[in-house]
C-alpha cells in the first residue's frame, strides 16, 4: 500500500499550506447536543483551554442565539482564548449573525459559522422555502457575516441528499458573497465512503472556489462511518475536518477527531498530509470531556479506550515484549495515554500533583489544587497510592461538582445492610440547608437512590447505572455513572470514591444536578409526584 494523496490537492485549496489539513472541534456546539448533556461556561471553558493547548485550529463555541447562556459561552471563550480560531454558528437570520458576531467581538481570530439546509426535504419540510429563497438566503447571510467578521464559514445543511447542481450553485454562490470555507455536511450519517468521496470531489470541481477557499467536511455517526467518510473528503481534497472529542454528539455523534487525527498521522504514507494537533494531548481531553459531559467513553473505543493499548492474549504479549510493531500500529505515548499507568503516591509532592493536573487538562486555582491535594493525601492514606483515574475522580467529584451553580451537595450516608431490609439515611445540603431522609429497600443501591427520591421531590427515572473500577488494582476507587429521565430531559453523572455506595450516591446527585441545569435552559419545570416515595423502596419518615 503506497501513498495517495494525488487528488488531495483539489483546486481551491488555498488557507494554508496545501498539505496540512485542519481541524475544527465542535464538541462545545454539536456534541453538546448529544441527549442528557450540559455543560456550564466554567466546564466549556475548561474543555476549550485544552482544545487550544492542543494546536486546535478553530473552536466551535457554540450558538450565540440558541440561548442566553450560549451567548455566555461563546463570548467567554472569544475572551480567552487566543491561539485558536473561535468560531460562532448562526442560521442566515439577521439576528443570529448579529448574535454571534456580538458574542465573538472579543475574539482574536473569530469566525462566524452560517448555515441553511439545502436538500429537497429540509427545504420544503422544515425551511417551506424555494431552492431560489435559500440561494437568496445564503447570499445574504453571508454577506451580512463577512460585514461582521474577517472569516466566514458556510455550511449546507443535508448536502449529502442535495442535489449536487443545486449545492454547487449554493456554495458557489457562498464564496462569492465572501465564505472562505465551504463545509459539506452529512447531517444525518446517511453518507457511505465511496459515494461521499465522489460527492466532495464533484462539489471541489464543481465550485472551482477561487484561492484561499478551503473545503470542509462535518460528518455524523447514523451508520457507523463518519470516520471513514470523513476521510474519504480528505482524499478527495477536503482540507478541514469537523467533528468532536470521543465523537461525542447527537444520535449517533459525530466524527472522533481523535480517530480521523490519528488515522492520518499513522497512514501519513497514504495520505501525505501533516496536521498542527499535539496527539500526546488526545488521551488527556478526551478524558476531560467525558467527565465533564457524563458521557463514559467505552474500553474498546479507538485511541481513547482504556483497551485501546492493552493486550490480552498471551501470544499477542509475547509478540510485543519482542517487537512492539507486532501488535501495535500507535504508540500509547502518542496519544498522552502512558501504558504503564503513572501513579503517584504519599511521597509526591504538591508539585508533581498539579503537573499531573495539567497533564490530565485541569487548570485549577491554587485554592482548589491545594484542596484536592489534601484530599489526594488522604487517599494515599488508605490506598498508598493513586492512579490518573483516582485524580481525575478526586477533581470531578470533590472540586468541580461543588461549583455554586450545583444545587444538590452530597454530605453523609449510613446504611444498614440487612438483605431485604436494608436501610439507608443520606444527607444533602441545598443552598447551604441540609437536609435527611430514610429509607429501605432490596439492597443498598436501591435504599439510597429510594431516599434520595424522597429528598430531592422527584422521581426520576433510572436508565442506566453503571460501578467500575477507576485501575486494574485491588485498592481503587470505584466510578459510578447514572443516567437519569424525567419530564422528557435525560441527564448523566458520575461519581467516585473508595465506597462504592457513595460513588453511586454522588453519581446520582450529580445527574439530579444535570436535570435541574437542562430544565433550566429549556424552560421545563420538573414536576414533583403526586404522591411521595412512590418508588419502589419505601420511606421511614
Ligand atoms: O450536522 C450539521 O449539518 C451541522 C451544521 C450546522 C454544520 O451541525
Ligand atoms: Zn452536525
Amino acid at each position: 500500500m503506497g501513498k495517495d494523496n494525488s487528488e488531495g490537492q483539489a483546486g481551491g485549496q488555498g488557507a494554508g499550506p496545501a498539505g496540512r489539513v485542519q481541524f475544527f472541534d465542535t464538541t462545545l456546539r454539536d456534541g453538546e447536543q448529544a441527549a442528557g448533556v450540559n455543560l456550564n461556561v466554567d466546564e466549556k471553558l475548561q474543555i476549550a483551554r485544552q482544545l487550544a493547548r492542543m494546536n486546535m485550529d478553530v473552536i466551535e463555541a457554540g450558538f450565540p442565539a440558541a440561548s442566553p447562556g450560549d451567548f455566555s459561552c461563546v463570548q467567554a471563550i472569544a475572551r480567552e482564548i487566543k491561539t485558536s480560531t473561535v468560531c460562532g454558528l448562526a442560521r442566515t437570520r439577521e439576528g443570529d449573525i448579529r448574535a454571534a458576531a456580538q458574542a465573538l467581538a472579543q475574539a482574536e481570530n473569530p469566525r462566524i459559522h452560517v448555515f441553511i439546509a439545502t436538500s429537497p426535504i429540509h427545504m420544503e419540510y422544515k425551511l417551506k422555502m424555494t431552492p431560489d429563497e435559500v440561494l437568496d438566503q445564503a447570499r445574504q447571510g453571508v454577506l451580512l457575516a463577512r460585514s461582521l467578521a474577517p472569516e466566514v464559514e458556510f455550511s449546507a445543511e443535508d448536502a449529502s441528499r442535495s442535489d449536487l447542481e443545486f449545492l454547487v450553485k449554493v456554495f458557489r454562490t457562498a464564496a462569492e458573497a465572501g465564505a472562505t470555507i465551504l463545509n459539506i455536511p452529512d447531517t444525518v450519517g446517511y453518507a457511505l465512503p465511496e459515494e461521499f468521496y465522489v460527492l466532495c470531489r464533484n462539489v471541489i470541481e464543481g465550485v472551482a472556489a477561487p484561492a484561499g477557499v478551503v473545503y470542509s467536511v462535518h460528518a455524523h455517526n447514523d451508520l457507523g462511518l463518519s470516520v471513514a467518510n470523513s476521510l474519504a473528503a480528505v482524499r478527495a481534497g477536503v482540507r478541514q475536518v469537523e467533528g468532536t472529542i470521543n465523537g461525542m454528539g447527537e444520535r449517533g455523534g459525530n466524527s472522533a477527531l481523535e480517530e480521523v487525527a490519528m488515522a492520518i498521522r499513522t497512514r501519513k504514507d497514504f495520505y501525505g498530509l501533516d496536521f498542527r494537533l499535539d496527539t500526546r494531548r488526545l488521551y488527556p481531553v478526551s478524558r476531560l470531556v467525558s467527565r465533564l459531559s457524563g458521557v463514559a467513553v467505552p474500553p474498546n473505543k479507538a485511541v481513547v479506550g482504556a483497551n485501546a493499548f492493552a493486550h490480552e492474549a498471551g501470544i499477542h504479549q509475547h509478540g510485543v515484549l519482542a517487537k512492539r510493531e507486532t501488535y501495535e500500529i500507535m504508540r500509547a505515548e502518542d496519544v498522552g495515554s502512558t501504558p504503564a499507568v503513572m501513579v503517584l503516591g504519599k511521597h509526591s509532592g504538591r508539585h508533581a500533583f498539579r503537573d499531573r493536573l495539567e497533564f490530565l487538562g485541569y487548570n485549577l486555582t491554587d485554592t482548589e489544587v491545594t484542596r484536592a491535594f489534601e484530599i489526594f493525601k488522604r487517599l494515599c492514606d488508605e490506598k498508598k497510592d493513586a492512579t490518573d483515574g483516582d485524580i481525575e475522580a478526586i477533581v470531578s467529584d470533590e472540586i468541580l461538582s461543588v461549583q455554586p451553580e450545583f444545587r444538590y451537595e452530597f454530605k453523609e450516608y449510613s446504611m444498614h445492610v440487612g438483605g431485604e431490609n436494608t436501610t439507608c439515611t443520606v444527607t444533602l445540603s441545598l443552598e447551604g440547608k441540609e437536609l435527611s431522609d430514610a429509607a429501605t429497600g432490596h439492597g443498598p443501591i436501591e435504599a439510597a437512590y429510594s431516599a434520595l427520591k424522597r429528598i430531592i421531590h422527584l422521581q426520576p427515572r433510572l436508565e442506566n447505572f453503571k460501578i467500575a473500577a477507576t485501575s486494574e488494582r485491588s485498592n481503587a476507587m470505584g466510578e459510578a455513572q447514572v443516567t437519569l429521565a424525567q419530564d422528557g430531559i435525560k441527564a448523566q453523572g458520575s461519581g467516585a470514591s473508595t465506597d462504592i455506595i457513595k460513588a453511586s450516591i454522588r453519581a446520582y446527585v450529580n445527574a439530579v444536578n444535570r436535570l435541574y441545569a437542562t430544565a433550566a435552559v429549556r424552560k421545563v419545570a420538573l414536576t414533583a409526584p403526586a404522591a411521595q416515595g412512590a418508588g419502589r423502596g419505601s420511606a421511614l419518615r
